[in-house]
């Protein structure tokens, strides 16, 4: 006799037939009803399941939709397939992972959490640097007017050039917009058909590594450098070459003697916010085109620097050299996951033809919102007040330390949301950690940022911070010290 099981428990919203379904493919795939038995008639399966003739009429008529039950005039109603064990694998197999997946997890750096009373970690949101009111227009305004063209599918026709609706590059409005505003502010050299909109800088990072490099290749990068830039090259088996940087940024003179990319961050190197003096880009760009190397310029704080005039960036100086990555995540917010490549024309194309194998090409409304915060003048005025929030607080927090942490030494930063503060002789890394930890304060250790060996250093995040915070948490800090 057929053994006819319990109905399982309900999952929630779940209607009754789909539950008597789930009940009885559940039992097919247990075994409980094997394969080639018959079920008992509609009548009197109804009734031992406790369902109505219509509920499981519907409920045979899935299973049988989905094969588990063939229905036969004579034959009757008939398990249709074995248990889901004659597919098992034999033992529980580990996931069969590419040496690239293998290479990306292993170089992720997780962070250890936690709640504090003041939290310096940097990589912390910074809500007064979303223009909620102006994004939000802008959103709204492209939303309703979106025409048919726009709303489409990639056209993979010329990727790019003369559209607004999705291409790979993003729309051509959006572009214009940005290499205006690149080109008048930044010291750029840029025309629409050499950027690309992207998913933020980590996405062209990924894009870039996997278009230039592999096993047997090598990359340069700063050290210490932003770990998102070391993950995304080490992960294509390339190998990493760390090169030194000073309180001027890298160090020309230790560049390797060969490397398909270098990766750098000229404007505010990351972390130590040193800016590269004209002369040291100068040498950079010159053993670039030595030796064949591409450039990376990350320019992520571009539209942070706080107290003077930012330094024009390096891709201004040789633009068939160097590629400029931009991204929006520290001056509007890291969740609209917008940024922007600048190439010469013929790396855009290739990336053009790779991207559809990715994301098809970035999101049509958030790239004219941010066409229109750009042309607008929003933006720029959104960038007015928060740069003045953010110098206020950078200046609070030096004042801070130079009182109740005379020993700390930091670089006052030109640009940024984060201070680098080397720490007094006697106290290690770990040691700043503890301390500002029982004073309950978090702050970011420098070491797992750099390769070669440094002098104990710590990053202190505080833009996020309003400044009574940070003079508490320097405060807390200090006094635990003591
Ligand atoms: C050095 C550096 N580059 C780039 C980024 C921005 O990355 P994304 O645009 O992927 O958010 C950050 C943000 O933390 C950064 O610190």
């Amino acid at each position: 006799m057929t053994l006819i099981p319990e109905l399982l428990p309900p999952l929630p919203g779940e209607v009754l037939h789909a539950r008597v379904a789930r009940t009885l493919r559940d039992a097919v795939q247990r075994g409980v009803l094997v394969q080639g038995a018959r079920l008992p008639g509609h009548r009197t399966l109804a009734a031992q399941l406790g369902v109505s003739r219509n509920t499981l009429v519907d409920a045979l008529a899935q299973l049988q939709a989905e094969g588990y039950v063939s229905a036969g005039e004579r034959s009757g109603t008939r398990v249709a397939v074995p248990p889901a064990s004659a597919f098992a694998p034999a033992a529980q197999s580990p996931l069969p992972l590419s040496a690239w997946a293998t290479r990306a997890l292993a170089g992720r750096i997780t962070d250890a959490g936690g709640v504090y009373a003041v939290d310096f970690r940097v990589g912390q949101p910074v809500p007064d640097l979303y223009p909620a009111g102006a994004w939000a227009l802008a959103l709204a305004r492209r939303a309703g007017q979106a025409s048919s063209g726009q709303l489409g599918l990639l056209s993979s026709t010329e990727p790019g050039l003369n559209e607004s609706g999705p291409n790979e590059l993003g729309p051509l409005e959006t572009r214009r917009a940005l290499a205006a505003y690149l080109n008048a502010e930044r010291g750029a050299r840029v025309t629409p058909d050499m950027l690309m909109l992207t998913g933020g800088t980590q996405w062209a990072l990924d894009a870039l590594a996997r278009v230039f490099l592999e096993e047997g290749r090598v990359a340069a990068t700063e050290d210490p450098t932003y770990p998102g830039a070391r993950a995304a090259l080490a992960a294509t088996g390339a190998t990493l070459l760390p090169v030194p940087v000073d309180d001027q940024g890298i160090d020309p003179a230790a560049l390797p003697p060969h490397a398909t990319l270098l990766y750098v961050t000229p404007g505010c190197q990351y972390p130590t916010t040193a800016a590269l003096p004209a002369a040291r880009s100068q040498a950079v760009i010159a053993w670039a085109r030595a030796c064949g190397a591409l450039i990376l310029e990350d320019d992520y704080a571009a539209d942070l620097h706080h107290t003077a005039r930012p330094p024009a960036v390096m891709q201004g100086l040789a633009p068939d050299r160097v590629l400029l990555l931009g991204s929006f995540s520290k001056s509007l917010a890291p969740v609209t996951r917008s940024g922007y490549l600048v190439a010469p024309p013929e790396v855009v194309r290739v990336l053009a033809g790779t991207r559809p194998l990715t994301d098809r090409a970035p999101g049509v409304m958030d790239a004219l919102a941010l066409a229109d915060i750009l042309s607008s003048g929003a933006y720029a005025r959104h960038l007015r007040r928060a740069r003045q929030n953010i110098r206020h607080r950078h200046d609070t927090l030096l004042e801070a330390l130079a009182t109740h942490l005379p020993g700390w030494q930091p670089t006052p930063a030109r640009a940024g949301l984060h201070v680098h503060v080397m720490l007094p002789p006697h106290l290690t890394e770990t040691d700043a950690v503890t301390l500002a930890r029982r004073a309950d304060v978090a702050l970011t250790p420098a070491a797992p940022l750099a390769v070669l060996p440094r002098p104990p250093a710590v990053l202190l995040g505080y833009a996020h911070l309003s400044p009574e915070a940070i003079r508490d948490g320097i405060r807390r800090i200090g006094e635990s010290e003591l």
